[in-house]
């Protein structure tokens, strides 16, 4: 049975990730914030805050075939009120990078070296749309610029993947606008055919997957040429 560790599982599309997971036949483990996953949905799970460095234990004796990295924070939403680039304070920003970037990079850094030696895995980010160039605006450069970086971490991590011999995949994964906490109760569409797509990309040959940017079972790319902002009139 192959075991996927997800991060961010109490809530929101993690935790349909975990139940999609389950029904596909792994062993799956969580973290995330919260002191409990909040259901029966993980075979096993830790309390994690990602803005800091990982546990050396942390579930060390398992070989974790699949990582999921889905946690995240959009600290500045303007739907939330908040302001556009010119409000943006240090804090917020070094936050949704703890989180999104470095939480994200941790624990990548601890789980591919391991697929890498066994020659199979997959890796995913959990990224966003909003995290390609070409559909920047003036606001949400927090989140927007979190989801870039960890699309080129994905990038990083496909291009070692690639050179390696192996069944190894890693790739970025835009779920869409789904109503969660995140994605609130405008979002149109829901979270769990959004995991169900996810699980899915985990079955498409690595050659088919590795270094690509998904959303649902199609292939959104990375970004356009060209210039990016119109020329003013
Ligand atoms: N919702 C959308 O429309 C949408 C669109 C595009 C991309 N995404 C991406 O999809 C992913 C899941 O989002 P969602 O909509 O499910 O969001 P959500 O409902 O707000 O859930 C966020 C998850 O991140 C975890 N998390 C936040 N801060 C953390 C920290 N410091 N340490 C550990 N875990 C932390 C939370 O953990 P706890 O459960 O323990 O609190 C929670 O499970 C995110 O990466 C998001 O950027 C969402």
């Amino acid at each position: 049975m192959p075991t996927a560790l997800v991060s961010g599982v109490s809530r929101g599309l993690g935790a349909h990730l975990c139940r999609a997971l389950r029904a596909a036949g792994h062993r799956v483990l969580g973290v995330g914030l919260s002191p409990s996953p909040g259901g029966d949905h993980v075979d096993d799970y830790r309390a994690l805050d990602l803005r800091e460095p990982l546990a050396d234990d942390l579930f060390a004796a398992e070989d974790v075939d699949v990582l999921v990295n889905n946690a995240g924070v959009y600290l500045d939403d303007p739907r939330g009120g908040y302001g556009d680039l010119f409000s943006l304070t240090p804090d917020d920003l070094r936050d949704t990078f703890e989180v999104n970037l470095f939480g994200t990079a941790r624990l990548v850094q601890r789980y591919a070296p391991r697929m890498l030696a066994r020659g199979s895995g997959r890796i995913v980010c959990v990224s966003s749309g909003m995290g390609r160039l070409q559909d920047a605006d003036g606001a949400s450069f927090a989140y927007r610029s979190s989801k870039l970086a960890a699309n080129s971490l994905v990038l990083s991590v496909a291009r070692h993947f690639a050179e390696a011999s192996g069944d190894l995949a890693a790739f970025a994964y835009c779920p869409g606008w789904i109503r969660t906490d995140m994605g609130t109760p405008d979002a149109p569409n829901e979270p769990a055919p959004a995991a169900g797509d996810l699980v899915r990309l985990l079955g498409v040959p690595a050659g088919r997957s590795n270094g690509r940017f998904f959303r649902g079972l199609d292939e959104l790319g990375w970004d356009t040429r060209g210039p990016m902002v119109a020329d003013a009139d």
